[in-house]
């Protein structure tokens, strides 16, 4: 069959960011925007996003710094603490200034210190939201640091989100970034409306490359990358159509400065290339026909939204990853696959 050169979809949306604020937030919001119609905004500044204030603000400092001609809506999150305040997470909902709350385990990941240090103690928040239809993003990785790094979304689907998806069976769960099999099995398993996201990055690497000739701190992310065979169980679900899985990148930029020290950041800047990533990942699995799904309709169905109606066209060309990109402020953040060659580029 000759291979076709171009692929038309419905306009993406990407399920998971990191914008940060300020001069980050003004040098890659324009990077997700280019190719996403919508994003969810996940809430970890310092402080958290915890108020419809907050959330406003914050909004509308992304609105600003989307370019002009550009349509780009960002869906905003609240940040659940230990003292969240039901009513507020409720109002926002239905007011449409919350489309999720964010669970972080307290320290499971950057800028989660505020996070929930046990889910019983959440457990009126949870309520109100199954009630409400307000769906709940987990990170899914537990805390203790006695338990191996790799091991920690396996432990946590064991420990906590079984338990969690028993007690609530109609909250709207995602299980955010998925690395594993095992937390693939798990969500494919699940008769409730239970969904997941996957990064751009995890179909790609797996933890033998962050060590590949030397340690590479651009591929430093959490959940850390697993072994190969849970990169091919991410990359079958992702290219399989189930309409559990869908497009989330994680873009979480770091200045370069805070990724090549003694004690890096954890997260992969993959915002300025992510849909040509996904979109090599699903030509080698011969699966482009799959990908409208995964990262155009897929997560609006989960979501209670309606699909975008305007298309982008990718085309079958080469692509170099810029090796940085650099704010104003003269702050340089390193792409994942800084460099390398891509085969497709949006037309
Ligand atoms: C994210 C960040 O930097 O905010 N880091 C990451 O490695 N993914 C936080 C997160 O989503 O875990
Ligand atoms: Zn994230």
């Amino acid at each position: 069959m000759p291979e076709s050169k171009t692929l038309t979809i419905k306009r993406p949306d990407d399920w998971h960011v990191h914008f940060r604020d300020g001069a980050m937030l003004a040098t890659v919001v324009p990077y997700t925007a280019r190719q996403f119609a919508r994003a969810i905004v996940m809430p970890n500044l310092v402080p958290p996003v915890t108020t419809i204030t907050a959330a406003n603000a914050y909004r509308d400092r992304i609105a600003a710094a989307v370019p002009e001609g550009v349509a780009f809506t960002p869906l905003m999150t609240a940040y659940l603490t230990d003292e969240t305040d039901t009513d507020e997470l409720a109002n926002g909902f239905e007011q449409g200034v919350f489309s999720a709350v964010k669970l972080y385990p307290a320290g499971a990941t950057t800028n989660s210190a505020s996070g929930v240090t046990d889910i019983s103690r959440v457990a009126g928040v949870l309520e109100r939201m199954q009630d409400i239809g307000m769906p709940l993003l987990v990170h899914g990785e537990v805390t203790d640091p006695d338990v191996d790094v790799f091991d920690r979304e396996a432990v946590f689907i064991d420990q906590v989100m079984s338990q969690l998806v028993a007690d609530f069976p109609a909250l709207k769960v995602v299980f955010e970034h998925v690395t594993t099999r095992d937390a693939v099995d798990f969500v494919a398993d699940q008769s409730g409306p239970v969904a997941a996201t996957i990064t751009a990055h995890h179909l790609v690497i797996n933890r033998t490359d962050i060590f590949r000739g030397g340690i590479r701190p651009h591929l430093y992310c959490l959940p850390i990358a697993k072994r190969e065979v849970h990169r091919q169980a991410l990359r079958a679900a992702a290219t399989s159509g189930n309409a559990k899985f869908f497009l989330g990148t994680d873009t979480a930029p770091h200045a370069i400065s805070v990724k090549e020290t003694a004690c890096g950041c954890a997260g992969i800047f993959s915002a300025p290339t992510a849909l040509e990533v996904y979109a090599g990942v699903f030509d080698e699995e011969a699966a482009l026909d799959k990908l409208e799904n995964f990262a155009s309709l897929n997560g609006p169905a989960f979501y209670g939204l309606a699909a975008n109606t305007e298309t982008v066209t990718l085309e079958r060309a080469e692509l170099v990853v810029p090796e940085s990109v650099i704010s104003a402020e003269g702050e340089a953040v390193q792409p994942f696959q800084a460099g390398e060659t891509l085969g497709w580029r949006l037309a």
